[in-house]
């Protein structure tokens, strides 16, 4: 079957519009299209392939589990879905997982969670939600929601309710909401859809603190921010701010989908026989892949890698930005960064997308004003080098 662009608009429902190239094939940080083209990805698949395309120990996993067993009901657990739960608890705050296949459907068990515990130990008057304007949980009706962006969550009829948004750094906002009617508090140690926004270090422990002044459940959404994204195994290492409940998704698979809400026993425990599930969640292909990406990123080296290649980004970045002027400021943790569009280039992300696409590099947008970055954790040096000459051809055509 000739398989074209034009086919995707035949027989897809329209949600997407995606670019008019077919990738085929990747190894690294470079991806082939049918056309034979290549491309230096500084996409990762949104912050997915932390070790770039088919990495060796991601496809050594995938093929042995393929050969052993692929699926089992959750009436059985299985040994790659156990052994990724001891290595996840043992590497960060939480005793218990709960398995998932994307980011919206961990959250989702997140907030189910919260809300069952609150409702466990407090009563029904305890259901509030608070979230943060430009966060993005995911695309169910209750992360929607969750999330603080209308464009989203509107057009869907009645939503899920006692759900409210505070401003994203500014404690007073969450202040005014926060109440022991809270039963949790949902946010991005980084807010990544919203426009790569980093939380200064005050907010995030005054969250904590709020939260704890009126029992009120800290869910970290670590979705994007996860395994390793931004130099640490997860953000909330670097904040030095540990929440209740943590969701992790994208990267934990590296590129095979599988999603985890990780919590305390205290906590996860409310959990009870048949109050939540998926049938793939805990799938032995997905957990087994996982484990090696875990054990790949979770590396002092890997971590630190990140670090450097972080300031080789902002330092090409900026030097870029010293020859066009079209940025008002390059931020961002580790290997996720924003390139924010100044005054004369607001609302054009999605030009230099386009722009970068034709020198034949993958970069995303944050919304409209900002690029976006999010490339495998381990892309080699060259690869940052040449596709930010790349990427600089492309400013140079939006700005010419
Ligand atoms: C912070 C965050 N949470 C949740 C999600 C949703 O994840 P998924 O698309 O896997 O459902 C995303 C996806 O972009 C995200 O960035």
């Amino acid at each position: 079957m000739q398989v074209t662009r034009e086919l995707f608009d035949q027989v897809m429902v329209p949600n997407y519009a995606p670019a008019k190239v077919i990738p085929v094939r990747g190894e690294g940080s470079r991806v082939w299209d049918q056309q034979g083209q290549e491309y230096i990805d500084f996409a990762g698949g949104i912050a997915v392939n932390c070790l770039g395309h088919c990495h060796p120990a991601l496809v050594k996993a995938l093929q042995e589990q393929s050969e052993k067993i692929w699926h089992l009901a959750n009436v059985m657990t299985n040994e790659p879905a156990l052994r990724l739960a001891k290595k996840l608890t043992d590497a960060t705050f939480a005793d218990q997982v709960y398995y998932a296949n994307s980011g919206a459907e961990a959250n989702e068990a997140a907030l189910k969670l919260a809300r069952r515990w609150a409702l466990d130990n407090y009563g029904e008057h305890k259901s509030q939600i608070i979230s943060f304007h430009k966060g993005f949980h995911g695309r169910t009706f209750f992360t929607v929601t969750v999330g603080g962006q209308a464009a989203y969550s509107d057009g869907f009829g009645p939503k899920p309710g006692d759900i409210v948004h505070a401003e994203y750094n500014n404690l007073d906002s969450l202040r005014e909401l926060i109440s022991d009617n809270t039963c949790a508090v949902m946010m991005e140690p980084l807010q990544g859809e919203g426009g790569i926004i980093p939380p200064t270090q005050e907010f995030a422990q005054g969250v904590r603190e709020l939260c704890d002044q009126h029992n009120a459940l800290l869910i970290f959404d670590e979705v994007q921010t996860g395994v390793g994204r931004t130099g640490h195994l997860y953000a909330y290492m670097g904040l030095g701010v540990t929440p209740d409940i943590l969701s992790t998704a994208k990267a934990l698979g590296g590129g095979f989908p599988i999603g985890a809400m990780l919590t305390t026993k205290a906590i996860g425990d409310h959990l009870k026989i048949g109050t939540h599930g998926s049938t793939y969640g805990g799938n032995p292909l997905a957990c087994a892949v996982a484990e090696a990406a875990l054990d790949t990123v979770n590396q002092p080296e890997v971590l630190e890698g990140v670090k450097t290649r972080h300031q080789r980004y902002v330092d090409g970045l900026n030097a870029i930005n010293e020859k066009y002027s079209v940025f008002s400021e390059v931020r961002g943790q580790g290997l996720l960064i924003g390139a924010a569009l100044n005054e004369q280039y607001k609302g054009r992300a999605r030009d230099f997308l386009q722009a970068s696409l034709a020198e034949n590099l993958m970069v995303l947008v944050a919304g409209a004003d900002v690029v976006r970055f999010a490339p495998s954790l381990v892309i080699p040096e060259q690869d940052i080098d040449e596709g930010l000459q790349r990427f600089e051809r492309a400013v140079a055509k939006v700005a010419g």
